[in-house]
């Protein structure tokens, strides 16, 4: 299963100049060197709340881990592919294809907590509300990722 060559390493890309000044600000502040969504190109934006990202730690371990490493959704190839890209895309990605062999085969709301812990393995800051997917509500929403892997 081409897991590794695919899956990793896809972040890179997305950190342009404004978001290396809010990662800067963020990393002070944070143990994690943290990614960030950034709402119309300026405003940076909590994605996902931490009660729903222990709920997708249980899916991806129940259901994701069967063919997945954490580093398929944090490595150097995710992160390059992923950086900059609307945080809807992502998800209908993973609803769309994963599991693999059964796509769309979990509830939404499973979906939505697996994004959240994908975003919390990212190093996102987690908010009050939880991931929603909303393609309206998410339209200028883009994923701001770490430029360097992160450890596990
Ligand atoms: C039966 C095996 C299997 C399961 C279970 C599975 N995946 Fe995958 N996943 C794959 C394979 C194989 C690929 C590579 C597909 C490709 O790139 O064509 C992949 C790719 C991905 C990608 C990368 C997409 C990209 O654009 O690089 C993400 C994100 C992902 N899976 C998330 C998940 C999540 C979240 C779950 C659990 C809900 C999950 N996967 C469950 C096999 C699986």
């Amino acid at each position: 299963m081409p897991r590794t060559s695919k899956v990793s390493g896809l972040f890179l890309l997305g950190v342009v100049a404004t978001s290396a000044l809010a990662a800067a600000r963020i990393t002070a502040q944070q143990p994690l060197a943290p990614g960030y969504a950034l709402r119309d190109g300026k405003d940076t934006v909590p994605m996902y709340s931490d009660s729903q990202a222990t709920a997708g730690q249980a899916v991806w371990t129940k259901t994701c881990s069967e063919c997945h490493e954490s580093k398929d959704v944090t490595g150097a190839d995710f992160r390059t592919k992923w950086a900059g890209q609307p945080v809807f895309t992502l998800f209908e990605q993973i609803r769309t294809t994963m599991p693999d062999g059964n796509p769309g085969s979990l509830p939404k709301e499973d979906y939505a907590a697996a994004m959240a812990y994908i975003f919390k393995l990212n190093g996102l800051t987690p908010g009050a509300a939880p991931f929603t997917p909303d393609s309206v509500a998410l339209a200028t929403v883009k994923l701001i990722l770490p430029p360097a892997p992160l450890s596990p």
